[in-house]
């Protein structure tokens, strides 16, 4: 499949790799499933952490402008009104009258009726429903209720009593926690405009239509950039964060015939927008946003200025001028980038297995910043003598990340299953290795091995994950 990579592979098989090899499992299974809710197992643990950490890195530790921030998923109700997310965080939703189930509108006009939806009020779409004599995909009535308003925040209250007074929502977008801060970081950091503050953290959205795996979910991560800057230089940062961004995308590893970028049109654009791009990947279900960057203007700063009455205007020395920033924001869902990094790793060829038997090998070709193991050390056998050796070269690697240490089953599967988890090395102690104190390493995409001595196994092994 890698040659030319015209076709994608089918999600099925991800959901069954990711299952089978411990990265994602449904929610809850033991109690039968919590739908559209999804665990990560210890492969998964560890890739959503390299990504996170990679995230980290690349923006926030590499660069002098850029902050951290770790803000609460519970914030002040009155957030909320002034982000505009109260009023405008909504879904169209209709429900047929007969079987109860529940659409977005927008989409049943456009999968179902083939027309846009862009632009389209709620009377609108109720029109348009009405008219077309459209049927249930589920029980073909054809009785809808009118087009409604859903908010997407999922609410909860604190303290014992369920009322308005108490009533908290979790957030939606991480990005709040970085405006409502914004004066603390300017007064406690020293920091000059332009510069940014970045957060990761759990972001919720009751989604009307989750699905397609871990594309839409209920509860995943974002990780979010708010970059401060003077208005007047607004597109030359916007531009500054689109090569950023399409930069990480490559440095994790993401080859660049499956991305794409698009630019959202008016109607589309998110209520605070001025201008969006989002990264389109080709997922196995077609060309879907992957992240997206967008200018903010003023108006978030704005919006909280005005309703909780503090001053958020930051004062410019070298000008002697006070005003409220502009913002670029770069956003990215831990989740969505992890399957789309699955999907862009996977890849299937013809192989011959140490027996000389044909197999077709499954592998993912990680980028070995991103791979869960970074290493596996494989005694040839189980026999004392090597499993000590092997041991004591997992424990001197694991400095450089995870090591996998495998002495069950023959060679040749083990090397099978640390293709197909993407783990970019494996490192083989047989008999030689009792006699002059060398072991071969795998390398996963070429499967060629050559003879290292352990001495310099911890250098070798550095210098491979380095210039990855
Ligand atoms: N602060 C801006 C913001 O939240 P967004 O486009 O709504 O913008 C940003 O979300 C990113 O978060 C998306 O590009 C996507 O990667 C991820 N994301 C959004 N909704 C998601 C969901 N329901 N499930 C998984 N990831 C989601």
């Amino acid at each position: 499949m890698e040659a030319g990579r015209a076709s994608t592979v089918r999600l099925e098989t991800i959901v069954s790799l990711a299952k089978r090899r411990g990265f994602v499992y449904p929610g809850s299974e033991i109690y039968g499933g919590l739908a559209n809710t999804w665990d990560f197992g210890p492969l998964g643990a560890e890739l959503k952490r390299n990504l996170k950490n990679a995230w980290w890195e690349f923006f926030i530790q590499r660069r002098e402008d850029m902050l951290g921030l770790d803000g609460g998923i519970l914030l002040h109700p009155r957030v909320w009104e002034a982000s505009g997310h109260v009023e405008e965080f909504n879904d169209p939703l209709v429900d047929c009258r007969r079987c109860k189930s529940r659409f977005r509108a927008d989409t049943l006009i456009e999968e179902k009726l083939e027309r846009s939806s862009e632009g389209l009020s709620i009377e609108d779409m109720t029109r348009i429903i009405q008219e077309s004599n459209l049927a249930c995909p589920v029980c073909g009535a054809r009785d809808w209720t009118p087009v409604r308003k859903f908010n997407l925040m999922f609410r909860t209250f604190i303290g014992p009593v369920e009322e308005q007074s108490t009533l908290v929502y979790l957030r939606p977008e991480t990005a709040q926690a970085i405006f409502i801060n914004f004066k603390q970081v300017v007064q406690t950091s020293r920091v000059k405009i332009p510069f940014g503050i970045g957060q990761v953290g759990k972001a919720f959205r009751n989604e009307i239509t989750p699905g397609n795996f871990i594309f839409r979910l209920l509860e995943f991560e974002q990780m979010e950039i708010e970059y401060f800057i003077r208005p007047e230089t607004w597109e030359e940062y916007f531009d500054h964060w689109l090569n950023e961004m399409a930069r990480f995308l490559r440095w994790i590893g993401f080859k660049p015939d499956r991305l794409r970028t698009r630019e959202h049109g008016p109607q589309e654009l998110s209520h605070y927008s001025k201008k969006t791009i989002d990264f389109e990947y080709l997922f196995p279900f077609g060309w879907k946003e992957l992240c997206g960057l967008a200018y903010r203007t003023d108006y978030d700063l704005r919006r909280h200025q005005e309703y909780s009455g503090e001053d958020l205007t930051y004062f410019d020395q070298e000008r002697n001028e006070r005003f409220i920033p502009h913002v670029i924001e770069p956003t990215m869902g831990v989740e969505r980038l992890l399957l789309a990094l699955l999907c862009d790793a996977y890849d299937e060829e013809p192989a011959v297995d140490v027996n000389g038997n044909p197999y077709t090998r499954v592998v993912l070709r990680f980028n070995p910043r991103i791979a869960p193991y970074k290493a596996a050390v494989l005694p040839l056998m189980r026999k004392p003598e090597l499993v000590e050796v092997a041991r004591e070269v997992a424990r001197e690697l694991r400095q450089h990340g995870r090591i996998e240490y495998d002495e069950t089953q023959s060679i040749g599967r083990r090397y099978r299953r640390q293709d197909e988890i993407g783990t970019p090395y494996c490192i083989t102690i047989d008999y030689q290795t009792l006699d002059d104190r060398t072991v071969t390493i795998r390398d996963r995409d070429t499967m060629q091995q050559v003879r290292v001595p352990i001495d310099r196994l911890n250098v070798e092994l550095a210098e491979r994950l380095q210039s990855a």
